[in-house]
């Protein structure tokens, strides 16, 4: 599924390299080491950005945040046959790229606003990098989370060296309750992605990127409320105008897709990415993404479950839910990129170990690498000895067996489940054939379609 938007793009550019042209010629204020001040001047729509506020950014920026490899790889070009380089955001101080729009927001307070201090409503990767950088900075920063989130989330949170407070059932009435403390409590609200200075921010990404790589053809990036690829997009087509920024987001969370298309917003129900699941994306990078982005693709969250296998086989590196969607689109939608060289950005590594485990045993069960089998064994001596010998035989490894004496035919049949590792599903295939030709009676519980 994917979405065309490339009418009235002309206009914007123009504006952003006037933009550009003008942002060179201002000095960059500094008024404490670190600090710029005032804040500077930002509209709320998308029309007043432009690449110069990004560069500002990125000045502000450098030397607080790490400026991440951008590289190429071999292996997952080979599987989507387009030439893919990965940027490791996963591998900033926080685990995600969520530090740059933070940290430049805080960078741009005022010495009033710095000292009254912040707030911000999230369980996620934008409380872990205004947490932090807030203390580094010794900025005061309250982080609203809703009440049944994660002790994990919570702690770390607080070991970053946040005042953290549950309130709300839902995140909507965390972020309700944000707002009125913010305002009774003089405190400045950062908003994760709505917000001139968090998507100047995060367009350093797409800067780095380009640097780095100067001849991508295009450049995919995950959208949560839309500050991430906003920034991206506005940089990306200032440093080169012919890029394609193709947006990706999950079909169970396509806000940004149902707005573009004008279409009633409707999300909802689990997704493994989480800092994805976003029902109501940003106005400002709503606007920047009408003007700049190519298109929006869709992908099934069980493919973003293959990307983070993918990732860790090929890639070598761990990416959460949010952070291996692009390559999602990649793998789902691989002829779109055939023979381009494509930037994704593996935006962040914060996945739960569980989650983790579990994510890759399913990605096993998949590619046929693990099946478990139900046998009926005689039940005699060497009954089953017989059964294993002809699995080991033919090159499968016995990894569990558990009997079953009760949910079974007779009492004198009892039943076997055995955990094995296989090659693929041909070798499956070929496995159960040998045993059944043997006069096995077996049942393949596993199947491909995870
Ligand atoms: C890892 C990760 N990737 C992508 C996103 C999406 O970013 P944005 O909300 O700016 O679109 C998020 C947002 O929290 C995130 O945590």
């Amino acid at each position: 599924m994917q979405a065309d938007f490339s009418s009235d793009r002309r206009s914007f550019l123009r504006l952003t390299a006037a933009g550009f042209l003008a942002g060179l010629s201002f000095p960059l204020l500094r008024t404490l080491p670190g600090f710029c001040s005032p804040s500077p001047p930002m509209g709320a729509d998308a029309d007043r950005l432009t690449f110069a506020d990004i560069q500002s950014a990125q000045k502000r920026l450098a030397g607080n945040i790490v400026h991440t490899p951008c590289l190429p790889n071999r292996p997952l070009s080979r599987i989507v046959g387009a030439e893919v380089y990965l940027k490791f955001e996963n591998r900033q101080i926080i685990g995600a790229f969520k530090e740059r729009g933070a940290l430049n927001k805080l960078l741009c307070l005022s010495q009033s606003e710095r000292d009254r201090g912040v707030i911000a409503a999230s369980s996620g990767n934008h409380a872990q990098a205004v947490a932090y950088h807030a203390s580094r900075l010794k900025v005061r920063a309250v982080i609203v989370m809703p009440k049944g989130t994660p002790m994990i989330k919570v702690c770390r949170t607080q070991a970053y060296g946040a005042e953290v407070v549950l309130e709300g059932d839902t995140f909507d009435e965390a972020s309700r309750f944000t707002r009125e403390r913010a305002s009774r409590e003089g405190l400045t609200f950062i908003h994760p992605f709505d917000d001139p200075q968090v998507i100047t921010g995060q367009g350093t990404v797409a800067v780095e990127m380009l640097n780095d790589v100067s001849d991508l053809d295009v450049l995919l990036v995950q959208i949560g409320g839309g500050g991430l690829i906003a920034g991206c997009a506005i940089a990306a087509k200032a440093l080169k105008p012919g890029i394609r920024i193709v947006g990706v987001e999950s079909k169970t969370y396509s806000a940004m897709y149902q707005r573009l298309k004008g279409l009633p917003v409707q999300v909802g129900g689990d997704t493994i990415a989480e800092g994805l699941a976003v029902r109501d994306i940003g106005e400002i990078p709503l606007g920047i993404v009408r003007k700049l982005v190519d298109e929006v693709l869709l992908v099934e969250e069980t493919t973003i479950e293959r990307a983070i296998v993918t990732l860790i086989e090929e890639g070598k590196t761990v990416a959460e839910g949010a952070g291996a969607t692009g390559l999602a689109a990649l793998l789902e939608h691989p002829r779109r990129f055939t023979g381009k060289r494509v930037g994704l950005v593996i935006t962040g590594g914060n996945i739960d170990s569980r989650l983790l485990s579990m994510v890759l045993m399913r990605g096993l069960i998949r590619d046929g690498k693990l099946v478990r089998l139900r046998i009926l064994v005689p039940d005699r001596p060497g009954g089953l000895t017989k059964v294993t010998a002809l699995i080991n035989s033919n090159g499968g490894h016995i990894i569990e067996a558990q009997y079953d004496r009760i949910f079974v035919p007779s009492v004198k049949t009892p039943a076997v489940e055995l955990l094995v590792e296989t090659r693929d599903w041909d070798h499956v295939q070929a496995l159960v054939k040998t045993l059944r030709d043997q006069g096995v009676q077996v049942m393949l519980l596993t199947q491909p379609a995870l």
